[in-house]
């Protein structure tokens, strides 16, 4: 199991619903946990790496030691505000763009024991969520950039000229791009890869 890179196109499939868990997908589930540790996230998309199920990694505790599964996942509700927060891609190495996104979302998902839950989700939580998911739609984060920087970065992808490596957790990212957002909103100095 290997995470796809952009611009590959099966990061662009839209996932289909998990009908059932069993002991492949139990399989599928420890393999992604295992290269989301491995590449320093805290979340990855099936999408991701070219399983086109809903489903998805993720681990928000302090000391990474607490990897969750959240199973066809759907947001309820968006709240009106908005956050904007420096997002990054496992599948876009070393590029983290402001991406503005509701501040508070009420998701429902499934665990793989068949547990059900329906959360409101606040900050990171609530961006994990909506970036995870928009991976499960086919969507990325550059997508949520304007035409002409989109074409900027993307040209700039596509020629190598990011870094190829991920950088490790508390190095500020080699790259990065200033977007203004047209309002001034809250806006968040963290950043996370996902
Ligand atoms: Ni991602």
């Amino acid at each position: 199991m290997k995470i796809l890179r952009f611009p590959d196109p099966r990061l662009r499939i839209k996932a289909k619903d998990l009908k059932f868990v069993d002991s492949e997908t139990k399989i599928i589930l420890e393999k992604m946990k295992e290269l989301m540790y491995a590449e320093d996230g805290i979340g990855l998309a099936a999408t991701q790496v070219g399983i086109p199920l809903k489903i998805f990694v993720f681990d928000l505790s302090e000391e990474k030691n607490d990897p969750k599964v959240a199973i066809n996942p759907k947001i309820i509700q968006f709240s009106r505000e908005k956050i904007i927060f420096n997002e990054g891609c496992l599948s876009i190495p070393n590029l983290r763009i402001p991406v503005e996104r509701a501040k508070k979302i009420s998701v429902e998902w499934f665990d793989e024991n068949g547990n059900r839950f329906v959360q409101q989700l606040e900050d990171l939580s609530a961006v994990l969520f909506q970036h995870e998911i928009d991976h499960l739609l086919g969507k990325l984060i550059i997508d949520k950039l304007p035409t002409e920087e989109r074409r900027e970065i993307i040209k700039n992808l596509l020629s190598g000229k990011l870094p190829e490596k991920l950088s490790t957790s508390g190095i500020p990212p080699t790259y990065t791009i200033a977007v203004k957002p047209k309002e001034k909103k809250k806006s968040n100095s963290d950043s996370s890869v996902t």
